[in-house]
């Protein structure tokens, strides 16, 4: 029995988060460049998606740029910015091919000004299709994400749009980049690392964790099959108790 066809398909999960890490360390273990990690990275990226794609899930969401990683060397930013452009821009028509709409949470306005509309139109052309939601972390960090909702939303007390004591958790979600998009009930995590680096931490609260020692351009299909079986082996208790969760009523 293959890998896959282990995976309970009516137990997916509906969305799928991944920080892919690791880029750096592959290549500089074959003596290459960080940049050679990122561009193989993106065959990992393309994988992953058809595996998610053909499986049927619903949202995947992959930790491509964080706020912090701004602070990396001048040359490497410029060249993950590069790589981004032009990976969108190949990738475009396969998205359209494939009905896979691309979306994006993070803080667009602080990318480039060609990366930033290269993003824009790939959304837009791809706004229609239904079968996979793309979701790209760019410039994103979830205590960005948190800070700008909470000014969004003082904003409107302060405006008498709504009082302080209405404000409920449907409120805070509704003000974050990810708004809309189902929390990730599986989030994985590439190269070994056990940390969060900022990513999602409000919509993570019941997500199962998954962590492997793979970096991320070796990570593939069979590599997220892995984790799926693993997720689907888990007992998601959400505070309650095992026999509340088995009860059949
Ligand atoms: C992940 O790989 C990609 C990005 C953060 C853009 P890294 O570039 O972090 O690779 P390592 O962790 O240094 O090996
Ligand atoms: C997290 O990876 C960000 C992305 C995968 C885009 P990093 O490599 O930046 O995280 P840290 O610095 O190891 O926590
Ligand atoms: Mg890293």
């Amino acid at each position: 029995m293959s890998l896959k066809e282990k995976i309970n398909l009516n137990n997916l999960p509906q969305h799928v988060a991944i920080i892919m890490d690791g880029n750096g360390r592959w290549a500089r273990k074959q003596g290459q460049e960080r940049v050679f990690g990122h561009q193989n990275g993106v065959q990992a990226v393309r994988d992953v998606t058809e595996a998610a794609a053909e499986l049927g899930v619903q949202f995947l969401t992959l930790y491509a740029f964080s706020t912090e990683n701004w602070n990396r060397p001048k040359e490497e930013v410029n060249a993950l910015m590069e790589l981004l452009i032009h990976t969108i821009h190949q990738e475009r028509h396969t998205l359209n091919k494939n009905n896979i709409r691309l979306r994006v949470i993070g803080d667009l306005e602080s990318l480039p000004k060609n990366c930033f509309r290269e993003i824009t139109e790939a959304i837009e052309e791809t706004s229609n299709n239904s079968r996979l939601n793309l979701v790209l972390a760019l410039s994103y960090s979830s205590r960005w994400e948190l800070t700008a909702a909470m000014k969004q939303i003082a904003r409107e007390v302060e405006a008498g749009k709504i009082n302080a004591s209405q404000i409920s958790e449907k409120t805070i979600e509704s003000h974050l980049s990810s708004t809309g998009i189902p929390d990730p009930e599986l989030l994985i995590r590439t190269s070994g690392e056990f940390r969060i680096s900022n990513f999602l931490l409000w919509q993570i609260a019941y997500a199962e964790l998954y962590f492997t020692p793979k970096l991320w351009p070796e990570f593939g299909k069979e590599d997220f099959y892995e984790a799926l079986i693993a997720y689907q082996q888990r007992e998601r208790r959400f505070g309650m108790i095992s026999e509340q969760i088995h009860k059949t009523s």
